[in-house]
């Protein structure tokens, strides 16, 4: 691997590094963060007294942190995909909301349907390739009140609202994703209580692990069922974990342990239902032995403190490539609210899934998160991850400059690089 440099005007280059023709370019969202008017679990946590209480302490003003409207984009699908479509991308990754279409137990919203076949018939207007999200971490209320992942019937109703978005939408989505980083959910809701429904219950954790890899490969076989040849995974949110000293055969161990039970793992226990592996990379860990057992060197972070690190996804691209699947990289992305980090960014990412490229793993797309601001769950409204803001009471879209470098890179089918 070709390493860059991390300084410098390195980007009034000369020659365009030509990724392979039919590359995807897209934008990645979610239906919770940008839709507005969703009635779920994440929703009946943001009202909560607890939440509203947790919020009032730290001297937040809740507005911020309640998803409410978000995006409108339930109103406003077909200016957000003339909005992707003019940054030149060939796909598009964007979800449906199960707490829509089955607001109640068994009872499926026929509007709610109706209206997501508009989006998909609008979608593929634009000639996008479809990637579609089925769940993205948010649960209709009655599926939480029954006990959500932890129990063992969320698999039957998980299938259940498979098989009518595969009867009502099959035929519009080229790439599914069932479950978009499950080991988020496990972490976040299970382990460290940061998200719906807030436990802290490692015996939960574990039996969420198993309902959450066989619902994946129920609703694969479910898929194939209907469709085949129809192209089926998940996103994993894949680290990059690294010994901060190879010769410290403690720091070796802990990554090697902490890439296992986050990265690895559930992989590998669905990896014969993979048709393809969908990557979400944001995160490099340089492991320490004492705690907190991470200690970056952070030469640049991001708003939200997360360091920058655009070689790790070559490395985790790398180690996908031992599943010998094709892989497309449906999330990466960055909080910027100045939009001076993200063009560069995107290009330092690029470039590494080039370099991936050229070492022989077969990557197949790259979306870029997001596509607009939207509500970036518990930290709220603050986090700017999108190529275009989005104003938040008149909901008007405006394209930062960051956007028409990435429009130049879809078009270009490649980035500039100095050589
Ligand atoms: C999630 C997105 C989220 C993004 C940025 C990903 O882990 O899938 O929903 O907005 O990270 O934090």
């Amino acid at each position: 691997m070709k390493k860059i440099k991390t300084s410098g005007e390195r980007w009034d280059m000369e020659e365009i590094l030509r990724f392979p023709e039919g590359f995807l370019w897209g934008t990645s969202t979610s239906a919770y963060q940008i839709e507005g008017g969703i009635h779920n679990d994440w929703s009946e946590w943001e009202d909560s007294s607890a939440r509203l209480a947790e919020l009032q302490k730290q001297g937040l003003d809740t507005y911020d942190f309640d998803c409410g409207a978000a995006c409108d984009s339930y109103h406003r699908y077909a200016e957000d995909f003339a909005l992707a479509k003019s940054l030149n991308t060939n796909a598009i990754r964007f979800g449906i909301e199960w707490a829509r279409i089955e607001p109640e137990k068994g009872t499926w919203d026929v509007g709610a349907i109706d209206h997501y076949r508009r989006v998909f018939q609008e979608a593929k207007k634009n000639g996008f390739k479809i990637v579609c999200t089925l769940w993205h971490w948010t649960n209709p209320l009655w599926f939480a009140k029954e006990g959500g992942w932890a129990e063992k019937k969320s698999v039957e109703y998980f299938e259940r609202y498979v098989g009518l978005a595969v009867k009502e939408f099959g035929s519009f989505v080229d790439y599914w994703v069932t479950l978009n980083e499950p080991m988020v959910h496990i972490g976040n809701g299970y382990i460290t209580g940061k998200f719906p429904p807030n436990l802290r219950n490692i015996f939960k954790a574990d039996k969420v692990f198993y309902h959450l890899t066989d619902a994946h490969s129920r609703a694969y076989d479910l898929i194939h069922k209907h469709y085949p040849g129809a192209k089926v995974s998940i996103t994993a949110l894949v680290n990059y974990y690294e010994p901060a000293s190879r010769w410290n055969i403690v720091e070796v161990v802990l990554a090697r342990l902490m890439h296992y039970f986050a990265n690895h793992r559930f992989l590998k226990r669905i990896e014969k239902k993979l048709d393809y592996i969908g990557l979400d990379y944001y995160f490099h860990s340089r492991v320490v032995w004492y705690p907190p057992f991470k200690k970056n060197k952070n030469v640049e972070v991001n708003d939200m403190g997360w360091e920058i690190f655009p070689e790790g996804i070559y490395h985790v691209l790398k180690y996908l490539s031992s599943f010998r699947k094709p892989i497309i990289v449906l999330e990466n992305g960055v909080p910027d609210r100045t939009d001076k980090l993200r063009a560069d960014f995107i290009r330092e990412h690029v470039y590494y899934v080039y370099q991936a490229i050229l070492d022989g793993v077969p990557v197949q797309g790259y979306f870029y998160w997001s596509l607009l601001d939207n509500f970036e769950w518990r930290f709220g409204f603050d986090p700017k991850f999108g190529l275009h803001a989005v104003d938040r009471k008149t909901f008007a879209r405006t394209a930062k400059p960051s956007a028409a470098v990435f429009a130049e890179i879809c078009r270009n089918n490649g980035a500039r690089w100095r050589v």
